[in-house]
C-alpha cells in the first residue's frame, strides 16, 4: 500500500517523479504528492493533492523547477482521511526536512505525545508526521542528518518504508526499509527509489533491494548502505531485472486488466516452454538439497490471501490428487496466529504475486521459526518472499499492474500444476506415460485460452449485459472448481461493487439456496469432472426456485446448454487443467460487467495491489 518514489541525478526532476508515480498509482490511489529542492532559492518545494494522480498532475500544470532531486507518494490512507493535509510528503516546522512513508508506526501516539509536549505544532493527522518532526529535532540536536535519520528509525516501532531528505543534505536521499518494500535502481550518475522495481523500468534494469533494517545513503554517484540497527557500513550486489518497460504500460487497451487477461495465452506458452524439457519438468531455482527434502515431505500448509488464497486452494486438490502428500489450506492471516502444528518434515507453500504481502511474509517467518520448509511460489523477481524463503519458484508472469489479479493466477495455476506432477514422479506415484499424456494437455492450454478469447468473448458480453445491474449473485462449484468459484465470485465483487459469493456447490443447500429467486444469477462452473453429477442436481435446485443459470462447461455439453440461460463452453482437459479454462469467462464477466457500471476497473475503490499492512 502507498507507493514511494525518490530521484537523485541530473535530470529535471518533477517528470521523474511523476513518471515514477504513475507506475505506482496502483498501491494506492487517494491523494499523492511530492517534495524537490529547489536550487535558486535554496529550499524544499511540496505540492501535494487529495485524489487520483491526475489532480496532482493538474496542480503541477504550468509549475517549472529545475531541481534534480525528490521525493514522491502516493497514499493508500490508513491515518487520516485521504485530504491534501494528509497526502505525503510530510515536512518539518523549519522545511528543512521532507518525508514519505509506507506502513505503521505503531508507537506514533507516544512519539506524538512527546512531541506536542515538547511544542511541536502538526499539520497532519498521520502517524508518518512524527517521524518527519523526530529527524529534524534530532538532526539539530546532534548535528549528523544521517545519524539522525537513523536513530529516528530506530525510534519508530512496525513494519515501514521511509525516503527522506534535507537541506541541510541536499546533495542525497537516506532511505530504510523494514518489511515494506523499497528497490533502488542504477544509473548512470543517478538512481531512483521505489517501492516496486515497475516504476523503475523506463530508467534501468539494474536494481538493489533493500533488507529488513537496512538504511541507504543515496547520492548521485554511489549508495551507501548501512545495518540500521549498528550503523555499520555493508556491502550489497545489484541484480538485473528481465522485464521490461513496454510490459507495464497498457499499449493501447483501455485498462491493465483486459490486457492481462489477453496476455494469459502467452504466459503459460512461457511457463510451460521453460519449465517442461525433453518430456520432464524441470526448475531452474530448485537446488538439489530442496529436491531431496521435497522427496521426503510429509504434509503441505498452503498459505496465501485472496486470489493467491484460492490458487492455492486449488494446489491442495492437484498436490492430494497427484503427488498422493496431504494438503492444508489457510489464508496467511488466519495461519499466523493459529498455532499451526509444524514439523520439520512439513512444507509450508506460500503464493503470492507480489511476494511483499504482509500476512503471507508473517506466515513465512511463523514457518521458519517452526522449523518446517518454505517453498515461495512468487511472480515478483527478488520479492522479500523469494529472498526469505527457503526456496524460490517464480511464476514469470510478469508485471500485473491491474489490482485484480488475472494473469498472475492463471500462472499461479499452471505452476503448481506442474509442481504437483513433477512431485508425484519424484515421488513415485506417477508413470512416464501419465506424465506424457499429462503434458500433452498442458501444452494445448494457451490455444484453448486464445480460442476462448477470440470466439467465447460475445456471449461473455451478452451475459455481462443481463447481470450488471443484479446487486447479487451467487458462484457455484466442486473440486478443482470450486476455488474458481470462489475466484470468480471475488473477481466480480471487487471491480463491479456488487456482492457475489463463491460457495462450494454442495453447500449451497445448506442456507445459501433460501436467496434463490427469479433475480438471482447462479453462476455453476461445471465441466466434465468426477462431480459432474453432483453439479447437475445442484442446477436442477436452482433451476426449481427460478434462478438465473450461467454455466461453465464443456464443449458440446447439450444438457447443460439447455438448463442453462447463458451457457460458455471450454474444451475437454483433465480434470486438473480445468480450472485454468474455467476461470477466464469469469474475468472477462467481472471486467466487461464492472465496464459497463462505469467502475475504475483497474483502481478499485478501497483496494490495493500490493497489501504490505497486516
Ligand atoms: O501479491 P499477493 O498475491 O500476495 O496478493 C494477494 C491478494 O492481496 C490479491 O490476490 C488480491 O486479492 C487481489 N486484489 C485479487 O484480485
Amino acid at each position: 500500500m502507498c507507493g514511494i518514489v525518490g530521484y537523485i541525478g541530473r535530470r529535471e526532476v518533477l517528470p521523474v517523479l511523476v513518471r515514477g508515480l504513475e507506475g505506482l498509482e496502483y498501491r494506492g490511489y487517494d491523494s499523492s504528492g511530492l517534495a524537490c529542492f529547489d536550487p535558486e532559492h535554496s529550499r524544499i518545494v511540496a505540492v501535494k493533492e487529495k485524489g487520483k494522480l491526475d489532480q496532482l498532475k493538474a496542480r503541477l500544470e504550468g509549475f517549472h523547477h529545475n531541481g534534480c532531486i525528490g521525493i514522491g507518494h502516493t497514499r493508500w490512507a490508513t491515518h487520516g482521511a485521504p485530504t491534501r493535509d494528509n497526502a505525503h510528503p510530510h515536512l518539518d516546522a523549519s522545511e528543512q526536512f521532507a518525508i514519505v512513508h509506507n506502513g505503521i508506526i505503531e508507537n506514533y501516539e507516544r512519539l506524538k505525545t512527546d512531541l506536542l509536549r515538547a511544542g511541536t505544532h502538526f499539520k497532519s493527522e498521520t502517524d508518518t508526521e512524527v517521524f518527519v518532526h523526530t529527524w529534524g529535532r534530532l538532526a539539530r540536536k546532534i548535528r549528523d542528518v544521517r545519524e539522525a535519520f537513523r536513530q529516528t528509525v530506530l525510534k519508530c516501532h512496525g513494519r515501514f518504508a521511509f525516503v527522506g531528505m534535507s537541506l541541510k543534505t541536499p546533495d542525497r536521499i537516506f532511505v530504510f526499509r523494514r518489511s515494506n518494500p523499497i528497490v533502488i535502481g542504477a544509473g548512470s550518475g543517478e538512481y531512483f527509489v521505489a517501492s516496486d522495481v515497475t516504476a523503475l523500468l523506463p530508467y534501468t534494469r539494474e536494481v538493489i533491494y533493500l533488507e529488513d533494517d537496512e538504511m541507504a545513503e543515496v547520492l548521485r554517484s554511489e549508495v551507501k548502505f548501512y545495518n540500521v540497527k549498528t550503523g555499520k557500513r555493508m556491502q550489497k550486489k545489484s541484480i538485473r531485472i528481465d522485464w521490461s518497460s513496454e510490459q507495464a504500460q497498457k499499449g493501447g487497451w483501455p485498462h491493465f486488466m483486459i490486457k492481462e487477461i489477453h496476455e494469459q495465452p502467452d504466459v503459460l506458452e512461457t511457463a510451460l516452454a521453460k519449465r517442461i524439457q525433453k518430456g520432464r519438468i524441470v526448475w531452474d531455482t530448485l537446488s538439489k538439497k530442496a529436491e531431496a527434502r521435497l522427496k521426503k515431505i510429509r504434509k503441505i500448509f498452503a498459505v496465501s490471501c485472496g486470489t493467491a488464497f484460492h490458487a492455492g486452494l486449488a494446489g491442495k486438490y492437484m498436490l492430494e490428487e497427484y503427488a498422493k502428500i496431504p494438503v492444508e489450506t489457510s489464508v496467511s492471516s488466519e495461519f499466523r496466529y493459529s498455532d499451526p502444528i509444524l514439523e520439520k518434515e512439513d512444507m509450508v507453500l506460500l503464493v503470492s504475486q507480489s511476494g511483499e504481502t504482509a500476512d503471507t511474509l508473517a506466515a513465512l517467518h511463523e514457518a521458519k521459526e517452526r522449523g518446517a520448509f518454505s517453498l515461495a511460489l512468487v511472480n515478483v523477481v527478488g520479492s522479500t518472499l523469494a529472498r526469505e524463503a527457503d526456496a524460490v519458484i517464480y511464476t514469470h508472469a510478469g508485471p500485473e499492474i491491474g489490482v485484480a489479479s488475472t494473469k498472475a493466477y492463471t500462472a499461479q495455476l499452471i505452476h503448481l500444476a506442474l509442481f504437483s506432477i513433477y512431485l508425484g514422479k519424484l515421488r513415485g506415484k506417477i508413470s512416464n506415460q501419465n506424465l506424457k499424456t499429462l503434458l500433452g494437455h498442458a501444452k494445448k492450454l494457451p490455444a484453448h485460452i486464445r480460442q476462448f478469447l477470440v470466439k467465447g468473448k460475445a456471449k461473455v458480453e451478452e451475459c455481462a449485459d443481463a447481470l450488471s445491474d443484479k446487486p447479487n449473485l451467487i458462484y457455484l462449484g466442486r473440486g478443482y472448481n470450486y476455488p474458481t468459484a470462489l475466484e470468480g465470485a471475488l473477481k466480480f465483487k471487487e471491480i463491479t461493487y456488487k456482492h457475489a459469493h463463491g460457495y462450494a456447490a454442495g453447500e449451497m443447500k445448506h442456507g445459501p439456496i433460501a436467496l434463490v429467486d427469479k433475480n438471482l444469477p447462479v453462476v455453476s462452473i461445471a465441466p466434465a469432472s468426477k462431480t459432474y453429477e453432483k453439479m447437475m442436481s445442484n442446477i436442477e435446485e436452482v433451476k426449481a426456485r427460478d434462478g438465473i443459470i450461467v454455466s461453465i462447461g464443456t464443449r458440446g455439453d447439450e444438457k447443460l446448454r439447455l438448463k442453462s440461460k447463458y451457457f460458455l463452453e471450454i474444451p475437454s482437459v483433465p480434470e486438473i487443467f480445468s480450472c485454468i479454462l474455467t476461470v477466464i469467462p469469469l474475468q472477462l464477466l467481472a471486467y466487461q460487467a464492472a465496464v459497463l457500471n462505469g467502475r475504475e476497473v483497474d483502481q478499485p475503490r478501497n483496494l490495493a495491489k500490493s497489501v504490505t499492512v497486516e
